[in-house]
């Protein structure tokens, strides 16, 4: 049996973090509010010289540092971004050129906020299939580009960023390591809670993000705590067998109220939104390379992965490092 395997990850993030003190001197917020409402106390915001691509090509870089593969063994790369350098060419293509991997298959994801989940999904039933044998997954944002600095319902709430994870196919013997489950869900018809007013067919320019707040945290509490229950349904594994959630880091309240519904352990869930804010696509692989470098997680280790994003979409992984 074919399984993907994690075999290293890396991360960036904009050379300049904002604090919440630094937004409340443009817009009418205070730290407090922002601490008490989300968990987040600072973020990082791309300057002109930063990109998603230039983002995502240095935590891919570290990535394949970590793993110690080299970028002409990549033969696929799958990029989950909603804040691509340009409509096209997919931003993983950038990436390509930029790591000198120019052949192999590169192409760019759209799933927001879930981005990453639907990305290391889909990559891993590329290896699963033989269509490469190792992979770069990445999730890249540059969500300062599509907010609307006037209002403090988004803004305060997202920052930039990437992270990478490396995939190896491996052909196992004892269904032990790897990639275990993946669960991927979409619903469209809640559309106007989550999304851009702006796009290339549509309005011809870029657009900002909207969304009603409230609302998709009600939706992600209940999906995401139905995806997870999915997925470790499908992998045969109690929620005690966890080693670590490393779930996309929206609201620290919604980790909490996710956590508290399945009965998860909050000590062993990876926290990083006070320090990113939520980078979307990239959250989850930018928390999972703080707490791999960190030593919390270890080889070994079962770990689980969720999101929850505009679309809307949502989805979990669970894997055995
Ligand atoms: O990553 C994709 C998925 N996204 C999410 O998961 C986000 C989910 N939603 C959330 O995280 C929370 O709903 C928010 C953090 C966005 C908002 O928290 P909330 O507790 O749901 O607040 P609210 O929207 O109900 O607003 C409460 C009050 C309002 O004032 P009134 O109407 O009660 O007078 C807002 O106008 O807080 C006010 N408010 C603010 N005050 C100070 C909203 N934003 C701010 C702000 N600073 N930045």
């Amino acid at each position: 049996m074919i399984r993907s395997h994690i075999v290293g990850s890396g991360s960036a993030l904009p050379e300049r973090c904002v604090s919440n003190a630094e937004l409340a001197e443009k817009v009418d917020t205070s730290d407090d509010w922002i601490v008490e409402r989300t968990g987040i106390r600072q973020r990082y915001i791309a300057g002109d010289h930063e990109t998603t691509g230039s983002l995502a090509t240095e935590a891919a870089r570290k990535a394949l540092a970590d793993a110690g593969v080299e970028a002409d063994e990549i033969g696929l790369i799958v990029l989950a971004t909603a804040t691509p350098d340009n409509t096209f060419p997919a931003t993983a293509t950038t990436v390509q050129n930029a790591l000198g991997c120019n052949g192999g298959i590169a192409f760019d994801v759209q799933a927001v906020c879930s981005g990453f989940l639907y990305a290391l999904a889909t990559a891993d039933s590329m290896l699963r299939t033989g269509m490469a044998q190792k992979a770069l997954v990445i999730g890249a944002e540059t969500f300062s580009r599509i907010l609307d600095w006037e209002d403090r319902t988004t803004c305060v709430l997202f920052g930039d960023g990437a992270g990478a994870v490396v995939l190896e196919a491996r052909e196992i013997a004892d269904g032990f390591g790897g990639i275990l489950s993946t669960k991927l869900h979409a619903d469209g018809a809640h559309k106007e809670l989550l999304y851009v007013d702006g796009g290339p067919s549509t309005t011809g320019e870029v657009g900002k993000l909207r969304m009603k707040g409230r609302e998709v945290f009600r939706h992600a509490v209940v999906n995401l705590a139905d995806v997870l229950t999915e997925v470790l349904a499908n992998a045969g594994v109690a929620a005690s067998e966890i080693d670590w959630v490393v779930p996309h880091q929206a609201n620290s309240r919604i980790l909490d109220a996710t956590a508290r519904k399945l009965g998860l352990d909050p000590a062993r869930i990876v926290v990083t939104v006070g320090e990113h804010a939520n980078t979307s696509a990239a959250s989850v692989p930018l928390a999972f390379d703080v707490a791999r470098k960190d030593g919390r997680i270890k080889e070994g280790d079962l770990v689980m992965f969720e999101a929850m994003g505009g679309g809307f979409t949502w989805g979990a992984a669970l894997a055995r490092l």
